[in-house]
């Protein structure tokens, strides 16, 4: 896999991920657009033979203690084979290389396999918003990540693969944040150079 900060150019591609993944409550190309161009976002694709394959971002403005998952998906045909994983861990490391301490996502109550993958990353359930996605009427469950005790797990892992083979890593390549800038309802009213797991995204780290 390859990661790498999104473009304008993405939004197509993004469009059509975004309608088979979320069939019910696929954001518009109009909130997708500001989504990907916003400075406060960091909007990270992944791509397979020059096709995107999937997309994430999370909300992080510089200098503020919290940052929020906007929204994550992948190919359905790649899915569970760890690249969904990727490209959270990518997006974290975004997040806390943007100073957050605390870290928020909503997913839908529907979905336990984000859940799991959430859960397993270290998020922890904090509330559910009752009919929250519409018009689906399903309750999101509201979830928080320590990002400071995450980067700790994360180094740990870091550590403990040192000598792994490198070729299983996904390459990061940033583009640039200035050329670009959920999955929470939240981006419908308005809306860093990936490292995730990996070393340096900027470097073409692998993940
Ligand atoms: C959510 C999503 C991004 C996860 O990506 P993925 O590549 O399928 O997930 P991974 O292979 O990295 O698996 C990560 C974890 O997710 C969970 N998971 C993945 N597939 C699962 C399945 N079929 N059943 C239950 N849990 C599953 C597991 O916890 C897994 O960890 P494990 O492999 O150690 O057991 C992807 O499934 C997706 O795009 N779903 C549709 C869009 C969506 O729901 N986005 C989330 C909005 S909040």
């Amino acid at each position: 896999m390859t990661l790498r900060v999104v473009t304008v150019d993405d939004l197509d591609a993004i469009m059509s991920l975004e309608r088979r993944s979320f069939p019910s409550d696929a954001w518009s190309e109009q909130t997708m657009g500001t989504e990907i161009s916003s400075a406060h976002n960091v909007y990270l694709v992944d791509e397979e033979g020059g096709r995107i394959v999937g997309y994430g971002g999370v909300r992080a403005l510089p200098g503020g203690a919290d940052a929020d998952i906007q929204t994550i998906a992948l190919d359905a045909a790649l899915r569970g084979r760890g690249r969904g994983r990727m490209l959270l861990r990518a997006l974290i490391a975004r997040a806390r290389d943007r100073g957050a301490r605390e870290l928020f996502l909503e997913v839908r109550a529907d979905n336990p396999v984000a859940q799991s993958l959430y859960l397993s990353e270290g998020f922890v359930e904090l509330a559910r918003r009752p009919r929250y996605y519409q018009p689906d009427d399903v309750d999101a469950v509201v979830m928080r990540l320590d990002l400071r005790g995450w980067a700790a797990h994360e180094t740990q892992e870091n550590a403990r693969n040192a000598g792994a083979d490198a070729g299983s890593a996904p390459a990061i390549r940033a583009i640039s944040d200035d050329s670009v800038a959920a999955h929470g309802s939240d981006a419908e009213q308005d809306g860093s150079d990936a490292e995730q797991d990996v070393p340096d995204a900027e470097q073409e780290a692998g993940t």
